[in-house]
């Protein structure tokens, strides 16, 4: 398999948003949108990352949808296991409740919630001991980007987390490039600039595991239909983790009829 023969991902992150009512709508909008021109699951897998309360909810939700929606959890504890952790949602209790898949490592918990490398790593490693599937965030900032550092931050934020995954659950994640320059500032990376990180994540992830070749590689920051098509187009561009525009169906289901078409 080639990375251009890798079957894309698009996975709306939600973020802290949006109210109940609002949630039930758009699920509804996203399911009519795929009734009546379906998405097949082998041309582009799809998820959402509600917020943590929604997560049943929504996944019940989609149960009818003609195909698989993945439902993805934001963010998980750095403590394993049950107990005495008010406030906490471990590994295990997403396993428990069928969920599946958790993003790790976002900017802005990395920023707002100063996760460090090592709760980074914490998270990265209960998460695939417990089985989940991980999609791993990474991505510099602006001052990083113009100082030519871009590069060398992301891959060390890879190079973070290698040591606790073991060799066999390197195919239980998936990576997203989300320069945080472009997340919500309606900037995106240029195809080009997305294409030249990506192939450079592939290689570095290809030195640590043959795993690198395969995985699916997604871009972040202000994808939009409008922008979709090119970005799909990279060969090395595998998906997209998407923000803002995941608040409107008819916007994401776009951007991954963009990616299920272009693949
Ligand atoms: P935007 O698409 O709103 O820029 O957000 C990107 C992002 O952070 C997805 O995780």
């Amino acid at each position: 398999m080639s990375a251009s023969t890798i079957t894309p991902w698009v996975v709306g992150n939600w973020k802290m948003n949006p109210m109940q009512a609002d949630a039930g709508q758009l699920v509804q909008n996203l399911k009519k949108l795929l009734q009546d021109q379906i998405i097949a699951e082998s041309a582009c897998h799809i998820g959402v990352a509600p917020v943590s309360i929604a997560l049943l909810n929504v996944q019940a939700a989609f149960k009818d949808a003609g195909r698989q929606i993945l439902t993805v959890a934001q963010d998980l504890s750095r403590i394993a296991g049950t107990g005495a952790y008010t406030g906490e949602v471990s590994a295990e209790l997403l396993k428990d409740s069928q969920i599946n898949f958790v993003l790790v490592g976002h900017s802005e918990r990395r920023e707002i919630f100063a996760e460090t490398a090592d709760i980074i790593q914490a998270k990265v490693k209960h998460a695939l001991t417990a089985g989940l599937t991980v999609i791993y965030c990474v991505g510099e900032s602006l001052e990083q980007r113009e100082n030519g550092q871009a590069e060398q931050v992301v891959l060390q934020q890879i190079c973070d987390i290698a040591s606790v995954v073991e060799a066999e659950q390197w195919v239980n994640i998936v990576i997203a490039y989300e320069p945080i320059w472009a997340i919500g500032t309606g900037k995106t990376a240029s195809p080009e600039d997305a294409q030249a990180m990506h192939a450079a994540i592939r290689l570095g992830v290809s030195q640590i595991t043959p795993a690198g070749q395969t995985m699916a590689l997604l871009y972040g920051g202000s994808v939009k239909p409008e922008n979709a098509v090119e970005l799909a187009a990279c060969p090395d561009i595998n998906g997209a983790l998407v923000g803002g525009a995941s608040l409107n169906a008819e916007s994401f289901y776009k951007i991954a009829q963009a990616f299920a078409n272009t693949k």
